[in-house]
């Protein structure tokens, strides 16, 4: 066992665990951060997407111990004042877009689009496909998310 010292949406934690511990099971198992979800825990399907300094990562495989200083960005992080009705723009558009379904993927699917946004605040479809192709959507909420994803483009560049 070791301990890490990180920086969980501008919160500093300092965690106990096993160097090869993924990232996941620390938000959820530790910090109780339970909006980044468990789905294939190998890297296929995107639920349990995080920002490490704003790029996006699988958390189900990123070792505690390879975080460092770098800043993790989870789903409970991104809205500037939630408690009063504030979200993140993204959020604002999969909301006015219905997008989820269960609901399952859709912090993953939230955490890729911001991260595509960030970088390319007027993405194509082709853009859109990409980024986001490695987050699977079992109701196939797809056609939903790229609007969304337009609608806080489109937002964000009032
Ligand atoms: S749980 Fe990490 S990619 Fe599926
Ligand atoms: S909304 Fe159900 S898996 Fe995506």
């Amino acid at each position: 066992m070791a301990s890490f010292t990180i920086n969980v949406n501008n919160q500093v934690s300092t965690v106990t665990a096993e160097p090869d511990t993924p990232l996941l099971w620390v938000l959820r198992d530790e910090l109780d951060l339970t909006g980044t979800k468990f789905g294939c825990g190998i890297a296929l399907c995107g639920t349990c997407t995080v920002h490490l300094d704003g790029n996006p990562v699988r958390s189900c495989i990123t070792p505690i111990s390879s975080v460092g200083n770098k800043k993790i960005t989870t789903i409970e992080g991104i809205a500037s004042d939630e408690a009063n009705g504030k979200f993140h723009a993204v959020q604002q558009a999969w909301i006015d877009e219905n997008v989820p379904q269960c609901g399952f993927c859709q912090g993953g699917q939230i955490m890729s689009a911001i991260a595509l946004l960030d970088k390319n605040p007027n993405p194509s479809d082709s853009d859109i496909d990409t980024a986001m192709e490695g987050n699977i959507c079992r109701c196939g909420t797809y056609e939903r998310i790229r609007k969304a994803i337009k609608r806080a483009a489109k937002a964000e560049t009032k």
